[in-house]
């Protein structure tokens, strides 16, 4: 087992009609609110309305910021954050999945700090506050909600990055699983997906501590129960707070107790296929997933076979990465590249892409003769 400091200070509000509390949640923190959502599910499906009656009968005063993109884009936080100082708003309210929270979250840097969004995601300013974050989840995946990350995507630069700081902890999450209920059927399966991955990241990181494990093991297990009858049955309240609970517990911490934390290599790929052809988060990593663990079956032998026999009960390696591909596909998942439209004329560009932004894992590296073996792994 590693040394390890535990810290996780957003407050979590979980179950039906939670968004109750919201506008006196928020209010604690100012009357100005700078409310962010994305390209129009929230006023579809009626989240919009519930929020802005919660908010208004705390008497807040409300400036809006619309039309965060999936894979979110700095220039939008840019904007946002030149509003919200303009506007001299004192807390933001996140209504959506990943992106918009994740915007939200490097905003609430901008805002209060007067520096440049993009500097912030590369660590070039000191960053001593925040502008209060309060999260109103409609989406099951990132975990971004009770986490100290934000992702977002610079295609000036070629980048698609995270910003990990501990001032990106969100102050609250509403997490209503019926706030969810609406969230078509690929992007709940790319959540499930998502999920799952995190876990493993997790589970491939430095360090290993037998009841981490399986932690990490039950989440990956209870996803995959749940998930398939979430897919065919997806208004059922209780399948949806199953899945709900799984994405956050993946990756609020929990799975990071006794190790040096993840690896995240196979994001990194994932990462540049969503740069290059806007794939959904989730999509890319199950296209990446079974070509990084059939190139690092012999570094990680040991690895794969504990989780084998633990998640799928084989004791064998090939069996094992064989159950995870099924499973992706079995959920409606790409798992290869063709899946998605790509062919091996995509090839070079996505290996200069891998070599711009020299992709890695923390733990386990990756170089130029990694790449190659990856994409044509992921054809
Ligand atoms: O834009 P709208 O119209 O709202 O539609 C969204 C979007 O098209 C839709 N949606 C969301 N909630 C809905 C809904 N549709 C109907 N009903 C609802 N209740 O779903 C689409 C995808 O939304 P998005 O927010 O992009 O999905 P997700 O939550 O998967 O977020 C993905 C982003 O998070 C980053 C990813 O890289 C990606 O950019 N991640 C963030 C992490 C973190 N901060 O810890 C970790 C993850 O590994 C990940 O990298
Ligand atoms: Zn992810």
């Amino acid at each position: 087992m590693e040394n390890f400091t535990a810290y996780n200070p957003t407050r979590l509000h979980f179950g039906k009609g939670v968004t109750n509390l919201l506008g006196r949640t928020v209010k604690q923190y100012g009357k100005k609110v700078l409310l962010v959502y994305g390209q129009g599910s929230v006023k579809k499906y009626g989240y919009y309305d519930q929020v802005i009656e919660q908010l208004k009968k705390s008497g807040l005063e409300i400036i809006e910021y619309p039309g965060i993109k999936p894979n979110p884009v700095v220039e939008d936080v840019v904007v946002a954050a030149e509003l919200g100082r303009k506007e001299k708003v004192n807390v933001i309210v996140a209504l959506g999945g990943g992106s918009v929270i994740d915007s939200a979250k490097i905003m609430a840097l901008a805002i209060a700090s007067g520096k440049k969004a993009w500097d912030i995601m590369k660590n070039r300013v000191i960053l001593r506050t925040a502008t209060p974050l309060v999260n109103v989840l409609t989406l099951a995946a990132t975990g971004t909600e009770m986490n100290n990350a934000a992702v977002l995507q610079n295609h000036e630069t070629g980048e698609k990055i995270g910003l990990v700081h501990e001032l990106n902890f969100p102050k609250s999450s509403f997490l209503d699983p019926q706030f969810t209920a609406t969230v078509p059927l690929n992007y709940t399966a790319y959540g499930i997906a998502d999920l799952i991955a995190h876990a493993l990241e997790a589970y491939f990181g430095e360090g290993e501590a037998s009841l981490t494990d399986r932690i990490i093991f039950s989440i990956i297990k209870d996803a995959m129960y749940w998930g398939p009858k979430l897919l065919n049955n997806p208004e059922d309240y209780e399948l949806r707070a199953n899945i709900m609970l799984d994405a956050t517990l993946a990756l609020n911490g929990l799975t990071y107790y006794g190790t040096k934390g993840g690896d995240w290599g196979v994001h990194a790929i994932g990462h540049q296929l969503s740069l290059l052809y806007d794939t959904p988060h989730g999509a890319s990593l199950t296209i990446a997933y079974p070509a990084w663990l059939k190139l690092q079956k012999n570094r990680v032998q040991e690895r794969i076979k504990k989780l084998g026999k633990e998640v799928f009960g084989t004791y064998s390696v090939e069996d094992c990465i064989d159950r995870f591909i099924k499973f992706f596909f079995s959920i409606k998942c790409p798992v290869s590249l063709t899946e998605i439209g790509l062919d091996t004329q995509h090839k070079s560009e996505i290996l200069d892409q891998m070599n711009h932004n020299k992709i890695s894992g923390l733990h386990h590296k990756l170089n130029e003769e990694d790449y190659e073996k990856l994409v044509n792994s992921m054809m």
